[in-house]
């Protein structure tokens, strides 16, 4: 389904390799700040700004984080991040991988993260309990892919829609690097079944099959309502297909066009399988 072109970006970094000491890399560390979440019972909070709800807490296994400028006005909702605090005598090489699933900052931080994430970032367990002493710690962060092994892009009802009038929902487990900077809600047009008729009445003699490949949408660009919350007013009433806008960091763009759609008769609460995912 879905396989992203890396190979242009490393050609162009074969091509001016002697160059990328000079361009920004992508690879590359940024300097920053961590602390966690100080009521947390290990795993992050049910009531993040992404509006990801409980999933929000649990997703990569309690591995999550608010972000503060990273963030993005809810673009930054469901990225990853690779983070590893700095500090030799506790700390891995390795650091942890954390979802971005809320919004907020501390003392200077880019990451509240997740009790257990937090933790995580140290060589051992006696490390992690010395790094949670600590609180606050300087680290060092990257943009990863996110990890969903056997899983794909899925579509999460929010609770507060109400069929037929209003429609919300989050998406869940894109694994790409890239964000999801817009959404079309798309149904099949009714006026298909017409388009339908009248190619099969001039092409019936040439035995096309024409009728079967006519299939035509009608799409609309959904507002963002906040955090990884989209919201449609008055939606189409047939099965809907969600189409995402994903774009990188160069500012390449790619529309992913779900294997499956959201069927009419959906409901608040419901998590349907879009059955496409990004190959990370
Ligand atoms: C078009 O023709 C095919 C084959 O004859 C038929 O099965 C199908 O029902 C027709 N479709 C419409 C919309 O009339
Ligand atoms: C993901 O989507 C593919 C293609 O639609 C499907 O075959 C597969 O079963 C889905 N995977 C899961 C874990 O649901």
């Amino acid at each position: 389904m879905m396989a992203l072109v890396f190979g242009l970006l490393t050609a162009t970094l074969l091509l001016f390799g002697s160059f990328v000491d000079a361009a920004p890399c992508a690879d590359c560390f940024t300097q920053s700040r961590a602390a966690y979440y100080p009521n947390s019972d290990d795993k992050g909070t049910e009531t993040g700004r992404c509006g990801f709800g409980a999933f929000g807490a649990t997703i990569n296994n309690g591995d999550v984080a608010a972000v503060s400028d990273l963030y993005r006005d809810g673009l930054g909702c469901g990225a990853c991040y690779q983070v590893r605090c700095t500090n030799g005598k506790y700390c891995s090489d390795k650091g942890v991988n954390v979802v971005i699933t809320d919004h907020g900052s501390s003392h200077d931080t880019d990451f509240i993260m997740s009790r257990r994430a937090f933790g995580r970032m140290a060589q051992n367990v006696d490390a992690g309990a010395s790094l949670l002493a600590l609180g606050v710690v300087d680290i060092e962060y990257r943009r990863v892919p996110c990890s969903y092994p056997n899983t794909n892009i899925t579509i999460k009802i929010d609770e507060s829609s109400s069929n037929p009038h209003y429609l919300a929902f989050v998406i869940w487990y894109q694994q790409g690097m890239e964000d999801i900077t817009a959404v079309q809600l798309c149904e099949r047009r009714r006026k298909g079944s017409q388009m339908q008729r009248k190619l099969n009445i001039s092409y019936s003699k040439y035995n096309f099959a024409f009728y079967t490949q006519t299939q035509s949408y009608s799409c609309k660009l959904l507002d963002r309502s906040y955090g990884a919350v989209w919201t449609a007013t008055s939606p189409p009433s047939g099965p809907l297909s969600v189409r995402m806008l994903l774009s990188d960091e160069n500012g390449d763009e790619k529309w992913i066009v779900p294997v499956n759609d959201i069927p009419d008769n959906w409901k608040a609460g419901d998590i349907y399988d879009s059955g496409a995912q990004v190959i990370a």
